[in-house]
């Protein structure tokens, strides 16, 4: 017979009357029903045990966590809860799992608990349905690019320049720590390592993305990017996924148009591909709402946020404007804000960030025109020479989803901004060079994959959103 998928049987039972199924005992009940799941759905599949007829010995292995293989018949199920059963003919334990030892047990674990759990998480129902939206959400990610012609370009993970300045690295070196070569000016001799010169995990693959951008034209690249922040926040990795389009011949208002388009698209995509998912995600975030006073409860469900954010315009406003808005607050005038706005040209926090999008919106918003003081040396320089056309997308309960700009593609202006930040101009070489042959206008973004995620699947910690986080004094499995 063959092994057939939960989610294929699921979806057109009618196809079948035999089958066999295979996956992990979720629960066991009355020594008669097994939930069983395969990873495939967040729907179980219940299976009838004739316990009188079955030996006692398998009975005692059918516990949580066992890995079965079952064969039967398919008929509509009398119970309540689910439509469809299988009556056991046969049933195999194909691995079994002790219940003294196996920590995953039919109740409701802490999301904290199951992170030290992490290589058995994925056999939770809501860990399983979190891994399959991100999963489909990385196709829609290339579906996307794919159809606008856009090129897959793989950045490298060890990078030799830290100039983007995004971040703290991670270093990569084959030198012996306890007794590294030393230079005549006593520091750590890099020639002599691997690369012969100081080489580092990437923060991003922008400035790598633009070179290709400029011959390809339209380039995205989609990978792991590291950084060595002590950023312990529910909104920090470590390492993450990052994607990262770059286009020539592209101005702010493309790139801001662009990426707008882009989460719309991807939103949307697992809305029709990932409804049960979803759907069980959904209930579940209603069920914790519930237990919440009720003046802390989101006003909105996980669907309806998902559909929000795909039916409606991102709001657009400046730096300048959000600034206004800001120091014109209620929390700003009452002192409520930890950081109080008061004049131009401050970074803004993630509370002054949240008061524009939760509050003073109520939607995502695009901010531009960034002071140039804050934002990296590649941004293009306004008229104003004050600003520089950066923008970032704030997204409601995530805060910056996406960070991008114009790239400055003219050759004096460049020189300068990086003599200004003392920025090392010789680790730039190639870089510059792009600004002397043949340069455009252009532009790029980054969005951070898990961001995405965590906003899609509701979550509200981003080490659940990862298979296996990597974050400050974590870094098991
Ligand atoms: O704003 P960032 O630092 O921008 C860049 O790296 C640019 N080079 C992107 C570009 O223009 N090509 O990072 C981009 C996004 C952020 O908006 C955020 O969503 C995510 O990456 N991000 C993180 N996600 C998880 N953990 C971290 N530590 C993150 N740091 C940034
Ligand atoms: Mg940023």
């Amino acid at each position: 017979m063959r092994h057939i998928r939960l989610a294929e049987l699921l979806d057109q039972p009618e196809k079948f009357e035999t089958v066999t199924v295979k996956g992990w005992v979720r629960t066991f009940r009355a020594n008669r029903f097994i939930a069983l799941n395969d990873g495939s759905t967040s729907e179980n599949l219940q299976c009838v045990v004739d316990f009188e007829n079955t030996d006692e010995k398998i009975l005692r292995k059918i516990n949580t966590g066992a890995a079965l293989e079952i064969s039967g018949k398919l008929v509509e199920s009398a119970g309540k809860g689910q439509s469809l059963e299988i009556v056991v003919a046969t049933i195999q334990i194909v691995g079994e799992a002790d219940p003294d030892f196996y920590p995953i047990q039919p109740k409701k674990h802490s999301f904290e608990f199951l992170r030290e759990k992490a290589h058995l998480r994925a056999r939770t129902a809501t860990f399983s349905a979190v891994m399959r939206i991100r999963s489909v959400l990385s196709f829609a990610i290339h579906q996307f690019f794919q159809d606008k012609g856009f090129c897959y370009v793989h950045t490298p993970i060890i990078t030799g320049s830290n100039a983007e300045g995004a971040g703290e690295m991670f270093r990569v070196s084959v030198l012996d720590p306890k007794n590294p070569p030393i230079d005549t000016d006593g520091k750590v001799d890099f020639k002599q390592d691997f690369f012969g010169k100081e080489t580092n995990l990437t923060v991003s693959g922008q400035l790598e993305a633009e070179t290709y951008a400029q011959g390809l034209g339209n380039v995205y690249t989609f990978g792991p990017t590291f950084r060595a922040e002590n950023s312990n926040t529910s909104r920090h990795l470590a390492e993450f996924w990052m994607i990262e389009p770059e286009m020539a011949f592209c101005e702010l208002e493309d790139n801001m148009d662009l990426s707008e388009e882009f989460i719309k698209y991807a939103l949307k995509y697992i809305l029709e591909k990932c409804d049960k998912d979803l759907s069980f995600l959904d209930q579940r975030l209603a069920n914790d709402e519930k237990k919440k006073p009720k003046n802390q409860r989101s006003p909105m469900g996980l669907l309806e946020k998902i559909n929000f954010v795909v039916y409606n315009e991102f709001k657009r406003i400046t730096y300048t404007e959000a600034i206004d808005i800001l120091k014109n607050s209620k929390p700003n005038k009452k002192k409520k804000f930890d950081y109080v706005v008061e004049e131009w040209g401050a970074d803004l926090q993630s509370e002054h960030e949240r008061y524009l999008v939760e509050k003073h919106f109520d939607a995502p918003v695009i901010l531009y025109d960034y002071p140039a003081k804050i934002k990296a040396f590649y941004m293009r320089m306004n008229e104003d020479q004050k600003t520089v056309r950066a923008m970032d997308i704030l997204f409601p309960g995530i805060g910056e989803i996406v960070g991008g700009s114009q790239r400055e593609e003219r050759i004096e202006v460049l020189e300068r901004r990086i003599a200004e930040l003392g920025i090392d101009k010789e680790d730039l070489w190639w870089y510059l060079d792009l600004r002397r042959f043949g340069s455009t206008p252009h532009s790029g973004f980054g969005l951070g994959f898990e961001r995405l995620v965590l906003f899609a699947t509701g979550m509200s910690n981003i080490r659940d959103v990862i298979p296996f986080p990597r974050t400050p004094q974590n870094a098991s499995f």
